[in-house]
């Protein structure tokens, strides 16, 4: 959507606000410091606005200058500080927010969060604000990029952890049942059960039966002189303490289970996550610049890309199946 001036030209924007709304992921100060720097480079003004869509509600807008940002590409969490709004999510909210953007001389706003902050985006655009999405959000499902702001981060994150985990179920001879988060997703537990040698990878895409095909694995393994089990589950499958439970009754083997939660969500962004969330930023601005909204920003096959806000909502992610036999051939 290109919002052209009276005039004919394409309007220049001369306010510009950013915001992180939704669960918080690691990346996210970098891409709210890219888009600070780039704005301001492009002589723009630039607004944060506190605490997601709220902030444009309650007001809790600050200006930003280039030291606002300086100090905070290697911090997890957001100095925006991030909120889901049930008021925004309102027709009266929505015109509440356009309109206080409109006092503020804001002429355009970048969204970063996952695919409800998306939505969010594509309401105040449609209100007359655009707005530019940002995938951020530790899950990866979003089907717009290859890799969302945050995942890199939590799969590094979430592979210390079972590592660690491994170390004592090594010691004891146990099984270990372990969840990652990723909400309906599996693309963290399938990285993280990879990464990790998981005896099983448990994801809400593939269906499975627990006695039919994970008791088996573990009994066929351990009849070849395997000791200690990792069983990485999503937080989408759910049950976890019950699965490690049958896997105890069922195999006789020692089991213990680990919900990691929101440790996953923490911690100083990867290379990875700040590359891609810098590259983002930038090219946001770069689009508001030029008067264009109601566009999501991603990365696919490694360029910087961008999709009509309403597309990305109706596009489909295909699960990794080949990493997933993958994973279940290399444990045997
Ligand atoms: O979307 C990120 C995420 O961490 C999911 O993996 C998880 O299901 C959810 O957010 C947890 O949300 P909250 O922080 O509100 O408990």
């Amino acid at each position: 959507m290109v919002f052209p001036a009276a005039n004919g030209y394409i309007i220049r924007f001369q306010g510009v606000a950013v915001l992180t709304s939704g669960g918080d992921a690691p990346g996210m100060n970098a891409a709210v410091r890219a888009v600070v720097r780039t704005a301001i480079f492009k002589g723009m003004d630039v607004y944060g606005v506190q605490r997601g869509y709220n902030g444009l509600i309650t007001g809790e807008v600050v200006k930003m200058d280039l030291r606002s940002v300086s100090d905070i590409i290697h911090r997890g969490g957001t100095v925006l500080y991030t909120a889901r709004s049930p008021k925004f999510r309102t027709p009266e909210g929505v015109k509440q927010a356009a309109d206080y953007c409109r006092e503020l001389g804001i002429k355009g706003v970048v969204v970063i969060g996952g695919d409800g902050s998306y939505r969010g985006a594509r309401d105040l655009t449609h209100a007359g604000i655009p707005c530019v999405g940002l995938p951020g959000t530790i899950d990866n499902d979003i089907s717009s990029t290859d890799h969302t702001i945050g995942f890199d981060t939590a799969m590094n994150t979430a592979m210390h952890m079972v590592d660690n985990i491994r170390d004592t179920s090594q010691s004891h001879d146990r099984c270990s049942v372990v969840e990652v988060m990723g909400r309906n997703a599996g693309y963290l537990a399938l990285h993280t059960g990879v990464a990790c040698g998981a005896t099983a990878i448990l994801v809400p895409e593939v269906p499975f039966d627990l006695e039919k095909d994970v008791i088996p694995k573990i009994t066929r393994t351990q009849a070849t002189g395997k000791k200690n089990f990792i069983i990485v589950v999503a937080e989408g499958v759910g049950g976890t303490e019950n699965i490690a439970r049958h896997i105890q009754e069922l195999t006789g083997i020692d089991t213990r289970a680990t919900i990691l939660g929101h440790v996953q969500r923490g911690g100083s962004p990867t290379v990875r996550d700040r590359v891609i969330a810098t590259q983002m930023g930038y090219h946001a601005v770069e689009l508001l610049e030029q008067g264009i909204g109601n566009r999501v920003v991603g990365i696919k096959e490694d360029k910087v890309v961008d999709f009509d806000i309403d597309e990305a909502l109706e596009m489909t992610k295909p699960f990794e199946e080949e990493l997933f036999k993958i994973a279940d051939v290399v444990s045997i």
